[in-house]
């Protein structure tokens, strides 16, 4: 298959060209990752990789332009934001094109991963006039006692490929406005994303005369994200990505007293009722298994179905997703693209193994296929399963289009098989009744970060605060008051009397 990439120079990428950016200038490099695309398997570029000699000079960077950033007001702060939501705008198509040949996510969800970025600028923008924090009555005369939100530093942001570029604007355009500075470590897997985006955020600084070094970008794979977790210069490490992942980066800095914020596996569920609208359920559960190739960590992996209407949802979910077309993520007439690496092939393979192991049925038969169309040998089928929930398979996360499928006869047992996985990232309900919803939603209900009723698992909007209880970590990114998260809160006590009365009645007389 040709593929169309002048997106690429648009997005100041030169193609096989090997020498781009580490922080915000060009490092002479020794090492260089390739970067391979998924949809036709070909090596798109070669980007360097950090050093630690790099990496302590990207540190230095950041921590002098931290003195500056602290110290421009926070609405000044959002204008540069407000900037780079406009240039998304204009550099939404071959950003959005980057995603999907870089990652393989459909063109349209790599348009509305950019569509995101764009959101939670236009979010961090508003914030940034609204960095509230409470004021108190003090129990002694003539004193004020408030608290204030101030920035943390260094905010180092360690991205998962399935999101390239979302997710850490998620994190970056809330930590800037918050005035910490950032530095990104995208996922080896898409480490051009990461380019793009620093591309366009460095025009801006530069526009502004703004120190480098605000945002920056090291590239690499494990090695490098442990030199910011082990490092106490970076105050808060966020990270996405895999539940091994976030033990080692959690401990990592817990053991330095750095804070954390992890946004790690799901498991995802949905509960089919008898009173569910089965058009719902299937844009919901289709979307939600098969959208990015069941790559998301919000990916819908189970669905708990009533037994009055398991044969009906089944055989409906069969027929759909015999009209699911797989190609080239980047023409809008298919649906799903490729996974991310012959790695993931690799691991959905032992995935189907595992579930004829365990005694599950397959319901549609999953593959992986061959053809000129799939030279790069990442295109599986999409496949439905019917197991037992306690089966290990499937308390185990496979970042692959597998959905299971299983049985309930009361609600709260369905809701019992819900909450009965290691993960707790998102969830669902699919029916109009009001007693059931409700349940779902109450404190004996879902017990996931996440809890919608008739909306599948995945696709969250960038105003909630956005994560996962249990081993998906507890952190919350982009909206809500997540923000905090980026900041040091202060409380004040200011004394405007002559004298200085002790709290607690304590007296004290010298
Ligand atoms: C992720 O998969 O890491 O809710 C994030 C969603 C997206 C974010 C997913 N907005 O599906």
């Amino acid at each position: 298959m040709a593929i169309d990439t002048r997106f690429l120079s648009k997005l100041g990428i030169k193609k096989f060209n090997p020498g781009t950016i580490t922080g915000l200038k060009s490092f002479e490099s020794e090492s260089f990752q390739p970067s391979i695309s998924p949809v036709d398997g070909h090596l798109i570029a070669s980007v360097s990789t950090t050093s630690e000699k790099e990496y302590r000079k990207v540190i230095s960077t950041a921590e002098k332009a931290f003195l500056t950033w602290r110290m421009v007001p926070a609405p000044k702060r959002g204008e540069i934001v407000r900037q780079y939501g406009e240039a998304l705008r204009r550099f939404k198509d071959p950003l959005g094109r980057l995603v999907s040949y870089e990652m393989g996510k459909s063109l349209q969800e790599g348009f509305g991963e950019v569509q995101e970025m764009i959101d939670i600028c236009d979010f961090a923008v508003g914030l940034s006039r609204q960095l509230y924090g409470l004021t108190m009555h003090s129990e002694r005369a003539h004193h004020r006692m408030y608290e204030q939100y101030h920035p943390l530093g260094i905010v180092g942001v360690i991205s998962a490929f399935n999101f390239p570029v979302a997710v850490w604007s998620w994190n970056a355009m809330i930590a800037l406005i918050c005035g910490d500075v950032v530095v990104w470590k995208p996922s080896e897997k898409t480490p051009l994303c990461g380019v793009a985006c620093m591309n366009i955020f460095q025009d801006i600084l530069i526009e502004n005369e703004l120190p480098e070094g605000i945002v920056s970008l090291i590239n690499g794979d494990y090695r490098v994200g442990e030199m910011m977790t082990h490092d106490p210069k970076v105050a808060l490490v966020s990270a996405t990505g895999s539940t091994r992942m976030g033990k080692i980066v959690g401990a990592a800095v817990a053991s330095r007293f750095g804070k954390t914020l992890l946004e790690l596996g799901g498991n995802n569920a949905i509960i089919i009722t008898p009173e569910a609208d089965l058009k719902v359920v299937l844009t919901g559960a289709v979307f939600g298994a098969v959208g990015t190739a069941g790559q998301r960590c919000t990916s819908t992996r189970r669905l708990i179905i009533h037994e009055s209407i398991y044969d009906k949802v089944t055989k409906a979910l069969a027929k759909a997703y015999t009209q699911i077309e797989i190609g080239n993520p980047l023409d809008a007439k298919n649906h799903m693209g490729p996974l991310i690496d012959i790695q993931a092939v690799e691991q959905y393979k032992k995935s189907l193994k595992a579930i004829e192991n365990e005694g599950g049925t397959m319901l549609v038969q999953g593959g992986v296929l061959k053809g000129r169309k799939y030279a790069s040998g990442c295109y599986v089928l999409p496949c439905i399963a019917e197991v037992q929930n306690n089966f290990e398979i499937v308390q185990t996360e496979t970042f692959a289009p597998i959905l299971y499928v299983m049985p309930y006869k009361s609600l709260s047992e369905a809701i019992k098989m819900q909450n009965d996985v290691p993960q707790g990232l998102s969830s669902a309900i699919m029916t109009n009744n009001m007693r059931e919803a409700e349940q779902f939603l109450s404190a004996a209900g879902s017990d996931c970060g996440i809890a919608n009723v008739n909306i599948g698992t995945s696709g969250a909007e960038i105003g909630g605060a956005f994560g996962g209880e249990k081993e998906t970590g507890g952190g919350r990114e982009s909206g809500s008051d997540a923000w905090k998260v980026y900041m040091r809160r202060q409380t004040s006590t200011l004394n405007w009397g002559k004298d200085l009365p002790l709290a607690q009645g304590i007296t004290f007389n010298v």
